[in-house]
C-alpha cells in the first residue's frame, strides 16, 4: 500500500516534530492536530504538513481527522496528572488526566480507525508501562497499550521508547539548565552519565515500522535510544 497521508495525533510534541519531519522526508502529507496551533507553528514550515487546531476528544474529529489517511501515529501523552487512588480499579487507579489522555484517546483513536477505514496504527507508549508498574503514568500507559492491542481488526505496532532526548526534550533539557545554577545534582541513578545526541530519537525506527508487520500482525517494540538521521 502507498503511504500518501498520514495522521499524527500528538505529533506538536518533542517526539512529534521528529516524526512529522521524517515522515514530509519521505514524501508524506501529515496532519498534525493540537489543542492549540502556536504550540505546533514550527511544523507549519514543513511543506506538507497540515496542523489543524481542535479537539480530539469532541464526537467525530479524529474520524474526520482519520478519513483519507493510510496510517495513525498516537504520540499523545502527559507526564503529570490529577493522582489517583490505588485502592480502587479502573479510572480511579491512575486518576482522571491519565486515564483520558492514555486509555480513553487510545480507545477512540482506534475506533475512529476502524470507522475511517485505516487498518494501520502505530502507537507510542513506554517501556515498563503496564498495569501493575508502580507508577499512574506507566499503569494507565499499560491500560492504553492493552487496548489498542485488543483490537482484532488493526494492524497494530506498539513502541515502548525509554527516555528519549534531543535538542528540544523537556526532561534532559531541565537537567541542562539546572546545572547552570546548581552545583552539585541528584539523580536517581548515580551511576547514570547523560550525553547529548543531537538528533537522536525514535523516529527512525518508527518510519521504518510504517509498513504493516508482514509476519504476525500485532508486535510490540522495546525501543532505548537509536540513532535517527538529524532532524
Ligand atoms: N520523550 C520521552 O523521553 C518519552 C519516553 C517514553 C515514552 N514517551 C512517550 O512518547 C510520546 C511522545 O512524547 P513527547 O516527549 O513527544 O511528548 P510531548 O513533547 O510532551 O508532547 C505531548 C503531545 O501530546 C499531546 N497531548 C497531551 N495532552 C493532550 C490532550 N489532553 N489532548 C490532546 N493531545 C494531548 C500534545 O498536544 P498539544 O499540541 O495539544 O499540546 C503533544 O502533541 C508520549 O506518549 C510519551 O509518553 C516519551
Amino acid at each position: 500500500m502507498r503511504l500518501e497521508n498520514v495522521l499524527v495525533i500528538g505529533g506538536s510534541g518533542f517526539i512529534g516534530r521528529h516524526l512529522a519531519a521524517a515522515l514530509v522526508r519521505r514524501g508524506i502529507r501529515v496532519t498534525v492536530p493540537t489543542r492549540r496551533s502556536e504550540r505546533a507553528k514550527h511544523l507549519t514550515l514543513l511543506p506538507t504538513v497540515n496542523v489543524v487546531q481542535t479537539d480530539v476528544f469532541a464526537p467525530g474529529i479524529l474520524e474526520r481527522l482519520a478519513t483519507g489517511c493510510q496510517a495513525v501515529f498516537n504520540l499523545a501523552g502527559i507526564l503529570h496528572g490529577r493522582r489517583g487512588r490505588r485502592d480502587e480499579r479502573g479510572p480511579n487507579d491512575y486518576g482522571p488526566d491519565f486515564a483520558r489522555v492514555h486509555v480513553e484517546l487510545p480507545q477512540a483513536i482506534a475506533r475512529a480507525c476502524r470507522a475511517a477505514g485505516v487498518r494501520r496504527l502505530l502507537h507510542v507508549s513506554a517501556v515498563g508501562a503496564s498495569p501493575d508498574a508502580p507508577s499512574e503514568y506507566l499503569r494507565s500507559k499499560g491500560i492504553g497499550e492493552q487496548a489498542v492491542l485488543a483490537t482484532d481488526d488493526l494492524e497494530v505496532t506498539v513502541f515502548r521508547p525509554s527516555v528519549v532526548f534531543g535538542p528540544e526534550d523537556r526532561f534532559l533539557n531541565q537537567f541542562a539548565q539546572l546545572s547552570r545554577f546548581l552545583p552539585v545534582l541528584a539523580v536517581p541513578c548515580p551511576q547514570a552519565t547523560f550525553a547529548h545526541y543531537p538528533g537522536l530519537t525514535v523516529i527512525m525506527p518508527a518510519t521504518s515500522q510504517l509498513a504493516p508487520p508482514s509476519d504476525v500482525r500485532k508486535r510490540t517494540r522495546e525501543l532505548s535510544l537509536l540513532p535517527v538521521e538529524p532532524p
